[in-house]
Parts: C-alpha cells; sequence; structure tokens
C-alpha cells in the first residue's frame, strides 16, 4: 500500500472516531428529574451526584419511555447530606456513588399508600439485597411511611412531586446502604479498578458511548485526535 494512501485511510479513521464524540442534542422529554428538583430547591447536592454519576440521564430516559412502569425517587435534602458523616461521601469509590443513587431509585411508581402494601426489602436499582446488603425496607402507620437500611432510619417527610409515573420524596436523610458498612468492604483497590475501564462491563461502555457533552469527552476525542496524528507521522517516519 503506498504511504499516501495509508495516510488518507488513518485520517478518516481519525475523522471518524472525533465524529462519535460530538455531542448529541439533549433529550426532549416532558418530564426532566433535574428540572423537578431545581424547582423544589435544597436538592443541590442530591442532584449534582445524580449528573455525576449519569443516573440524570437514565431517569430521564425511563420516564421518557412509555412501556416503563415509572419510578420512585426517595430525594435526600441538602441538610441530610451536610449531616453525613463528614468525609464518607469522599470515601467512595464511583461504583459506590452509583449505588448510593441507585439505593434511592425505585423501578415503579408508589403513592403513599401503595406503601403500605409493598413487601420488604424494596427492590431499589441497587439491585440484589437478599443478604441484606442493600435491603430498604418499610413499615407504615397511615400515612406516615418510615424506611430503613439497617444503617439509617427516617420518615418520607413531604411528597416533591408526583404525576402517576414518577413520585419524589423528601427524605431527611441519606439512605446508606448495610453493604457500605460491611466488612471487608469492596474497598477501591486500584488494581481491580483499572481493567474494569476497559472491560465490556455495561456501565462503563455506557459512559463510554455516552454522548453529553463534558470537557472530558472534549479531551477524550482531542487525545484521539493527538494519537492519529502521532500515529500518521511515525507511519510517514518508518516509510520513508
Ligand atoms: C416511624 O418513625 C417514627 C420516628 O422515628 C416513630 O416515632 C414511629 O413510631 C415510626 N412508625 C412506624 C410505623 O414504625
Ligand atoms: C428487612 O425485611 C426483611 C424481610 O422482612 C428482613 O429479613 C430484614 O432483616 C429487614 N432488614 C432491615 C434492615 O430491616
Ligand atoms: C432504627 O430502628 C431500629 C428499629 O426501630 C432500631 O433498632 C435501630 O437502632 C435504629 N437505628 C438507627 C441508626 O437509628
Amino acid at each position: 500500500m503506498s504511504p499516501f494512501l495509508a495516510i488518507i485511510l488513518l485520517q478518516g479513521l481519525v475523522l471518524v472516531s472525533a465524529q462519535a464524540q460530538a455531542p448529541a442534542p439533549a433529550p426532549t422529554g416532558p418530564t426532566n428529574i433535574t428540572a423537578i428538583l431545581t424547582k423544589a430547591g435544597q436538592y443541590t447536592m442530591f442532584m449534582r451526584l445524580l449528573q455525576t454519576t449519569r443516573a440524570a440521564d437514565q431517569i430521564n430516559t425511563q420516564l421518557n419511555n412509555s412501556n416503563s412502569g415509572g419510578l420512585t425517587i426517595f430525594a435526600p435534602t441538602d441538610n441530610a447530606f451536610s449531616n453525613l458523616k463528614s468525609g464518607l461521601l469522599n470515601s467512595l469509590s464511583e461504583q459506590q456513588k452509583v449505588q448510593l443513587v441507585q439505593f434511592h431509585i425505585i423501578s415503579n411508581f408508589l403513592s403513599i399508600s401503595e406503601f403500605q402494601t409493598t413487601s420488604n426489602p424494596l427492590r431499589t436499582q441497587a439491585g440484589d439485597s437478599t443478604d441484606g446488603s442493600y435491603a430498604l425496607n418499610v413499615t407504615t402507620f397511615g400515612n406516615q411511611v418510615n424506611i430503613t437500611s439497617g444503617v439509617v432510619n427516617t420518615t418520607l417527610s413531604n411528597s416533591v412531586y408526583s404525576d402517576g409515573q414518577l413520585a419524589v420524596y423528601q427524605v431527611d436523610q441519606v439512605l446508606l446502604p448495610l453493604a457500605f458498612f460491611r466488612s471487608p468492604a469492596p474497598a477501591p483497590a486500584p488494581l481491580e479498578d483499572k481493567p474494569k475501564k476497559g472491560s465490556k462491563d455495561p456501565e462503563t461502555s455506557k459512559d463510554d458511548t455516552d454522548t453529553t457533552t463534558d470537557s472530558s469527552g472534549v479531551i477524550h476525542g482531542f487525545n484521539k485526535l493527538v494519537f492519529g496524528v502521532l500515529l500518521v507521522g511515525s507511519i510517514v517516519y518508518v516509510v520513508l
């Protein structure tokens, strides 16, 4: 193959990969969790977590999918976050932050009265709770709904939003799963984390294809471009 052809092919590849990074238009659905929480006020910390873990996008996608059974979200107030043991949030790995957010979300709509007939433990998006690590249990007394994770006891203090598909309830404590306190905890071991980044793990590969605009995406694209240019340069060098 002639060096020129090789260069043109490589440049084509670089262009394609740069285009794959271009931002897609934001989803325009009727229900937007960020808008709801912004309007309600006092949920800045929770909103930030929803965004950094990309849960906000997933929530909006689920809500705008007419086949979904709706969602119930327990939204801890900013006060709840500031009452956490200091440093706790920062000590969590990225995966644990995702699990923490998922622990506050139930994949179906629950009105206050429906809590009286749900069976324990509630199935949160944090998943399997057969050993109680991610159990969220409810006890009700009339319209009073208490929830416990085994670490935290709290009461649904206020209905922030409800439209028959999405229910958002205020909680005055961050719901911490027992899993975070069981030892030996899955401590963030760097040696185990690294292979996961490149693997086909659904969460991480979702990250790679996510098309929201953020600076890391731009940097990512830029790195590919630089890499492409270096590659072309070294091939030219070798060929000549
Ligand atoms: C709910 O929690 C409150 C406050 O901790 C407590 O007084 C009440 O008895 C609990 N109700 C139920 C049904 O467990
Ligand atoms: C939650 O409920 C289940 C089933 O009743 C029970 O086995 C478990 O111990 C409870 N966990 C907590 C933290 O209350
Ligand atoms: C939560 O409530 C249970 C049962 O009422 C009690 O045994 C436990 O000590 C409470 N835990 C916390 C952290 O308040």
